[in-house]
């Protein structure tokens, strides 16, 4: 099966290298084709260039993609979709005075989903998940990442977890997982924290790790929540059992957590609203991806990362949703673009490359995602009629995608 997909307004993200990641004053630059052509043999990009040096191409389907704009689709590296229920009740009460941290005080936020998601069965959890996943990747997501978190007992994290195996069985998309075991104290342990972080190094990492269940291990690094020795602690077993660090850090408090999420060498630092000069040296000498999150900011009206301060410091950045049913239900890497524009201060061709190449690198598929390059996964979004890609972030809140292809095929 081949799809060739011609005179494309303007082709982007066109990389003939295969680079992993973008940094700095390169994040300006955006490489791509004017009226081009697209060539995708099964679920591989076989071919691209501009339609003067067209051959006579065959193809199975043939899709004139004239006054629209083809680009990689987005790499959302940072979610927590598999949840049960929603807390709409929470944001009436923010919007009554209420702060987040005042709702969690008293047993809400991730206490309540976990409530939920307990008393929810597999069966129904993965239904509600699914339709989740299938309007993100209708709004152009091609990769996601997706975190456990909900469950604070070893057999509701196991539970999820299961249900991030079959979404990514089920689904066309690149789907990685993350354990995601210290994200609250449970209600059990509201005395005894010491206890359930014992708990989740000694046990939930273990027996998560060897059901190969996750790729990733998580930790929300926050006053209230697990502070620097609870998140060296699960960083440094999650190590000891073969899982990478991508942890919460700096969403409300910055205290050291970007420190040490470099040293256990995360592949990404997470949130970032509060940042410390310290925070962009340390990153400065590491490996680490910076991901901000700015439909977090909006829906919380908290600080938005300073992506202009970390990108001048000459450091890389990603975008991602966050997607999840207490600080951020909506899982529309367009708004995310947008937003990362008009309120960070990010350029759109700074946005788009960290919410593709920046985004897959924080989720270590960036050899096969996030760029058109040959080789690559053939996953791309094609945009309606629109007058130049910076169209998309500028007109917000509008649906500019007319088609989404995985691995070669419309969804
Ligand atoms: O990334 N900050 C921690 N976790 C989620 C929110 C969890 C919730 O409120 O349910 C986040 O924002
Ligand atoms: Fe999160």
């Amino acid at each position: 099966m081949s799809l060739l997909i011609k005179n494309i307004k303007e082709l982007l993200q066109v990389r003939e290298s295969d680079i992993s990641v973008v940094k700095g004053k390169d994040m300006r630059v955006l490489p791509s084709i004017n009226n081009a052509y697209l060539l995708i043999e099964h679920d591989t990009i076989v071919d691209y260039g501009s339609m003067d040096d067209i051959q006579n191409l065959e193809a199975d389907k043939i899709i004139d993609a004239s006054g629209k704009i083809v680009l990689p689709t987005w790499c959302d590296s940072h979610t927590h979709i598999v949840y049960a229920g929603n807390r709409e009740q929470e944001f009436v009460d923010r919007i009554n005075g209420l702060s987040y941290e005042d709702i969690a005080n008293r047993g809400g936020g991730i206490l309540n989903s976990a409530e939920k998601l307990q008393n929810t069965s597999e069966e129904d959890l993965y239904q509600q998940s699914a339709i989740r996943l299938k309007n993100v990747i209708k709004l152009g997501t091609g990769a996601i990442e997706i975190k456990s978190g909900y469950g604070l007992t070893i057999e509701a994290e196991l539970k999820m977890l299961r249900v991030i195996k079959r979404l990514k069985k089920e689904f066309p998309v690149k789907v990685k997982a993350t354990l995601l075991a210290a994200h609250a104290v449970p209600k059990a342990y509201k005395n005894n924290k010491t206890a359930f972080v014992d708990l989740v190094v000694n046990k939930m990492i273990p027996e998560v790790a060897n059901e190969k269940l996750t790729n990733y291990i998580d930790v929300f690094c926050e006053k209230g929540y697990f502070d620097l020795e609870d998140t060296e602690r699960i960083l440094k077993t999650g190590r000891e059992h073969g899982l990478i660090p991508k942890i919460h850090v700096n969403q409300f408090n910055a205290f050291g957590g970007v420190g040490m999420g470099v040293k256990y060498q995360a592949l990404s630092v997470d949130h970032l609203e509060q940042m410390d000069l310290e925070d962009i040296e340390v990153l400065k000498n590491s490996d680490t991806m910076p991901v901000a999150l700015p439909s977090c900011s909006y829906f919380l009206s908290i600080p938005y990362t300073p992506g202009r301060q970390l990108i001048d410091a000459g450091l890389p950045l990603a975008l991602a949703t966050d997607y999840n049913p207490g600080s951020t239900p909506s899982g529309n890497m367009n708004f995310v673009v947008s937003t990362a524009c008009i309120k960070m201060k990010m350029t759109p061709e700074e946005a788009i490359n960290a919410a593709t190449i920046n985004g897959a690198y924080a989720m270590g598929i960036s050899n096969m995602y996030g760029s058109i390059t040959k080789g690559k996964k053939a996953n791309v979004i094609i945009t309606k009629e629109i007058p130049s890609y910076a169209f998309m972030p500028y007109a917000f809140g509008e649906n500019h995608i007319e088609q989404v292809i995985i691995n070669g095929l419309i969804y």
